[in-house]
């Protein structure tokens, strides 16, 4: 368990909790930290989904500027790797990871929470990437997460004005699936994530991996991996468990065991 980062696990979910009041900055601590605890809950078989969560008030301001602020190129190039490598160990988890969005979630906040695959955010939330008001842009993947998931004109918009979009807009567009009362956030989030705990974890696993992997290069290669792993989970009990449950029982009453 790191100072600012931890992972708290019940019922199958576990929750990556940020905090480092006022505004949960990145610090370079707090990114180390994430990239353990999202390594740990890669690893650990008794989380079967993960939430990432900021606490009730912010779910993160961005990087911490006051720590960057006297930082050179030199400075920079040796901590923008390890930046990157936090946040795509918490993209590479290997199981469905829902954002719990409170309040602010900007620059690398924002980015945050793009490694997530669903995004819950109160109706107060406000999210953006401003780091052009700081004459800088995205460094966390905010250039390109972003505009896989919104498109390109969208990220834009968002990159090139640093404005904040409230939670309304963040629906509209797509940069969040869900919109609820500030204070049903974190629960919102648990549920969407426990939908998945009893489920057969090695396709999901395979679905994340198929989805993800194939936006990251062109469709022939997609449908190349898409068949590799489609044919993988053959291999799988869950995959017995299911057609043998259809064809008995039914659809949808399969009791899954996760391997
Ligand atoms: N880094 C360091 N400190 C930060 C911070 C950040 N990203 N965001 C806020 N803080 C600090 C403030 O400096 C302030 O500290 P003091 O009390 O010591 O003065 C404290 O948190 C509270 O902030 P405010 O007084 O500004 O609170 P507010 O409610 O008036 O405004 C806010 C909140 C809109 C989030 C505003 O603080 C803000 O605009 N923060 C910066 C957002 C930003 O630019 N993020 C991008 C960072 S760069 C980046 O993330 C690069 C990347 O892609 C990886």
């Amino acid at each position: 368990m790191g100072e600012f980062v931890r992972l708290e696990v019940e019922g199958g979910v576990g929750t990556i909790r940020l905090d480092r009041p006022p505004m949960n900055a990145l610090n370079r601590q707090v990114q180390g930290e994430l990239q353990e605890t999202a390594l740990e809950a890669t690893g650990r078989a008794d989380v079967r989904a993960v939430v990432i969560y900021g606490g009730e008030k912010v779910f993160a301001a961005g990087a911490d500027i006051k720590e960057m602020v006297d930082a050179d190129y030199a400075a920079m190039v040796e901590s923008a790797g390890p930046l990157q490598a936090a946040f795509e160990a918490l993209a590479r988890i290997p199981k469905p990871v829902v954002a719990a969005v409170t309040g602010y979630a900007l620059g690398g906040g924002c980015e945050l929470a793009l490694t997530a695959d669903f995004r819950v955010c109160g109706d107060n939330a406000k999210l953006g990437q401003p780091e052009i008001l700081l004459g800088i842009i995205p460094g966390a993947g905010g250039t390109q997460r972003l505009a896989r998931l919104v498109g390109p004109a969208r990220a834009k918009d968002l990159v090139f004005s640093g404005r904040f979009v409230d939670a309304q807009e963040a629906l509209r567009i797509g940069l969040v699936d869900r919109v609820v009362a500030p204070d049903d956030v974190y629960t919102a989030a648990r549920e969407m994530a426990g939908r998945y705990v009893e489920g057969p974890a090695m396709a999901l696993r395979a679905a994340k991996a198929a989805i993800d992997g194939g936006l990251d290069g062109d469709l022939a290669s997609g449908l190349r991996l898409e068949t590799a792993l489609f044919t993988s989970l053959f291999a799988t009990e869950d995959r017995t468990i299911g057609m043998t449950s259809f064809v008995q029982n039914g659809p949808g009453k399969a009791a899954f065991v996760g391997r």
